[in-house]
């Protein structure tokens, strides 16, 4: 895998050191135990199926053979306040990675959810370690179905694969190598600004929700319309009397009025 993962990445730094192991209770929580250590930089865990993987609010993340489960681990000098954003900057590379393996359009749920044909096709959960001093380590884990027939029956509405969508085959290696070429290239320019400004309009272009009405699940609930990202990642939702209120990533819950997105 390391080898094959290997032939497909062509970056200066990210991935520089590629754990592999064909089973692991989930390469997040493996990742942070290297980031937790002084030894490593820019690793990258990768397994090809995991016993407890995890999604985000505390689900889980059913993780059967034949499909991407990989956690990018970084030590960027950034400010900690700064390093939620990273995960918006990694649904970005996944569109881009999906675009260019299988030639299909996939799209971003902000805030990192990627979608294709409206149904999920991959989660990322960002992690990170912030102490005294700052941020120590962040870890970016995503999990892309890729090779998957089929979806349990309360879920199968709202997700798919690469091959459902293609009816082809893919290979992990090729979809985590890509990645990677991808989210350096994006990260580079994230890391001289700290925020989305310079990747604004790209993000934008694929959000999903742009312009449609959203429910924002809070404490309460309300309606609005998604206008797209500011700067920091936020999302801009304008209310029913046109106000324009700022909805933050992982404090609140974005759905379509009409299904998942
Ligand atoms: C989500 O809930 O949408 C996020 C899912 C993230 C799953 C990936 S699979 C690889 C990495 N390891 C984990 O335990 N979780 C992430």
């Amino acid at each position: 895998m390391v080898e094959q993962i290997k032939q497909y990445t062509n970056t200066k730094w990210l991935g520089a050191n590629i754990v592999y192991e064909e089973c692991m209770d989930s390469t997040n929580t493996r990742a942070k135990l290297i980031g937790g250590g002084n030894v490593m930089e820019n690793a990258v865990v990768v397994a090809k199926n995991q016993t407890a993987g995890r999604g985000r609010r505390g689900r889980n993340w059913i993780s059967p053979e034949g499909n991407c489960y990989f956690s990018v681990m970084m030590k960027p000098d950034i400010q900690a306040e700064n390093v939620s954003t990273i995960t918006l900057v990694a649904a970005l590379a996944l569109t881009q990675t999906i675009e260019k393996v299988t030639g299909i359009k996939a799209q971003i749920k902000w805030p990192n959810d990627v979608v294709v044909d409206g149904k999920k096709v991959s989660g990322i959960l960002t992690e990170s370690s912030i102490g005294v001093d700052g941020l120590k380590y962040v870890v970016i884990g995503v999990g892309v179905n890729v090779n998957q027939k089929q979806f349990d029956t309360e879920i199968e509405s709202m997700a798919t694969s690469i091959s459902l969508q293609t009816g082809n085959e893919v290979e992990c290696a090729h979809v985590i190598g890509e990645f990677l070429n991808c989210f350096e290239e994006l990260l580079e320019v994230f890391l001289k600004t700290e925020d989305m400004t310079v990747l604004i309009d790209r993000y934008n272009s694929l959000l999903v929700n742009r312009n449609q009405e959203v429910r924002i699940i809070d404490q309460g609930e309300w309606v609005g319309t998604a206008l797209g990202i500011n700067g920091k990642g936020q999302l801009l939702v304008s209310d029913i009397d046109g106000n324009v209120e700022t909805v933050i990533s992982g404090e609140v819950s974005v759905r379509g009025l009409y299904g998942y997105v």
